[in-house]
């Protein structure tokens, strides 16, 4: 094995595959643990403000720079029922929430959420109940949240206390309704047609081309009918929507972390399965529109650990999927975001699942402290700097041997052209044990400052509540500048975001 490796990428920012769309830096809110009730709503907090919201969390969903986040669900929407969470708090029932076992307090619900959204100036992302509800609920909900006045729904909204309507564009109908674990669970032939059927009563209350509706595709690219899935919902609904939503989550199986870090591989070939079957169905149906991907929950997942998984039976908001992550994951997740951005010009939406506690960049405690975790660095560093056009680039890297995906290149990156002339590089060194030499072609633009921030450190370092500011980027001074070519040395293991101003 070698000891060093070296690798070279080039790019000319003539040649481009997308504009960065705005929605790729989303993120997501559900009822879940404690993302909602301790994470970002917590009245007694002592930072929260008069909407209950902690301003220790705001500070760092607005540092970690999300631009959409979606709500209320995640498996809990399929068992939702909106109008318990809207209007005086003291009249809300409290409910079963069978999708994690439960008890919903409806202290939070959707006048909150757009109070959160107006705060930290994200889009929302609005999901409706086909679970459990259908047709009929979907509209009330749309009317309540969109429609002006003069009508139940929306002069209910007024009284509530939110004159101006909430104007939500983008809606997804449903979530993973091929899962088993799914309340109301549905075949692909079912909720084909009753997403077909909310999609075109949605627009007949909002006719603008604006609003962006998401059929719910497969719950990962493992189930038994991915594709076959794709293909019947899209055939059902082509004409109506306009995403086709994914959902992936990474975790070493077995411990195989070198397939592990080779992760972005699935992720990749996902988004090649759901554009070959989108694109598929558009031939079939001679249609010139182009249906995209909403990867509306990504991230790593210790789907089998233990801590947290069982809560007491119908308690409410107990500790539930709340992974510590360390630097090794980070590094995975910087490589999911680079993919995410490769592929930009089909995967126009994307969802960090979740924002705070539930397998999320921040956490919390009750009363106590909220502090980043090591994937919040790769987060903020793309959505601030990965604005603009992708770049293609031209990549030559050695490769490492995984069991999962054969031979795969050590370097994973992406170069975006920000709008401020300057230029990008998001570099991932995702071999375990050796460093690599990364040399950039920058002939084609200017060269005047190169600063490169690494983000690195023991595959098991966390940030903690006892040690919250154990991982965080650092400054790489390891790099020259030399006719035209920066060479930057990327340990083993590292997110390095390299700025070219
Ligand atoms: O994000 C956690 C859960 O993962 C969501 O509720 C669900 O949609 C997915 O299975």
């Amino acid at each position: 094995m070698a000891d060093h490796h070296r690798a070279r990428i080039e790019f000319d920012p003539r040649f481009t595959v997308a504009e960065v769309p705005d929605r790729l830096f989303g993120s997501f809110v559900e009822h879940l643990g404690r993302c909602v009730y301790t994470g970002i709503y917590e009245p007694e907090h002592p930072t929260a403000n008069e909407d209950g919201l902690r301003e220790d969390v705001l500070d760092l969903v607005r540092e970690l720079g999300p631009t959409m986040i979606r709500y209320p669900g995640g498996n809990f929407v399929s068992g939702y029922r909106w109008e318990d969470g809207v209007g005086p708090k003291e009249d809300r029932p409290r409910r079963l929430d069978l999708a994690w076992g439960v008890t919903e307090t409806n202290q939070f619900g959707l006048g909150e959420f757009m109070k959160f959204c107006r705060t930290v100036g994200v889009e929302p992302n609005m999901a409706v109940n086909l679970g459990t509800r259908g047709l009929q609920e979907a509209l009330d909900l749309f009317e309540y949240a969109n429609h002006p006045s003069g009508t139940h729904w929306s002069d209910l909204r007024r009284a509530h206390g939110d004159e101006e309507p909430y104007g939500i564009k983008l809606w997804c109908l449903g979530n993973e309704m091929d899962g088993p674990w799914q309340i109301g669970q549905r075949t692909a032939t079912e909720y084909g047609r009753v997403a077909d059927q909310v999609a075109r009563s949605l627009r007949m209350i909002d006719g603008s081309a604006d609003l962006d509706l998401v059929a719910c595709g497969s719950s990962s690219r493992g189930m038994p009918f991915f594709g076959a899935w794709e293909n019947e919902v899209l055939t059902h609904t082509y004409d109506s929507v306009d995403y086709i939503s994914a959902h992936a989550y990474y975790h070493p199986l077995d411990g195989d972390v070198v397939s592990f870090m080779a992760s972005a591989q699935d992720m990749e070939l996902f988004i090649d399965g759901v554009i070959a079957t989108a694109d598929a169905v558009g031939a079939k149906l001679k249609s010139d529109k182009k249906i995209n991907i909403s990867f509306d929950e990504w991230n790593v997942w210790y789907q089998t650990a233990p801590s947290g998984e069982r809560p007491e039976p119908w308690s409410t908001a107990p500790r539930q999927l709340e992974d510590h992550y360390s630097a090794m994951d980070a590094v995975v997740f910087g490589s999911l975001l680079i993919t995410l951005l490769r592929r930009s010009d089909r995967v126009t939406a994307a969802c960090l699942a979740q924002l705070v506690n539930v397998i999320a960049p921040i956490m919390t405690e009750p009363g106590g402290p909220a502090w980043r975790q090591t994937t919040f660095f790769p987060f903020a560093e793309a959505s601030k700097y990965g604005r603009g056009t992708v770049l293609n680039v031209n990549a030559a890297s050695p490769g490492f041997a995984t069991a999962k995906y054969g031979e795969v290149s050590a370097l994973h990156s992406v170069a975006v052209a920000n709008e401020d002339g300057s230029v990008t590089v998001f570099a991932v060194n995702r071999d375990l044990e050796t460093p690599m030499t990364l040399e950039i072609d920058a002939s084609s633009v200017r060269v005047g400052d190169v600063t490169v921030s690494t983000l690195t450190g023991e595959r098991d370092a966390k940030n903690t509540l006892d040690d919250p500011e154990r991982v965080a980027p650092v400054a790489n001074t390891d790099v020259t500048v030399k006719d035209g070519t920066i060479s930057v040395e990327l340990p083993a293991m590292s997110w390095n975001t390299i700025r070219i101003v």
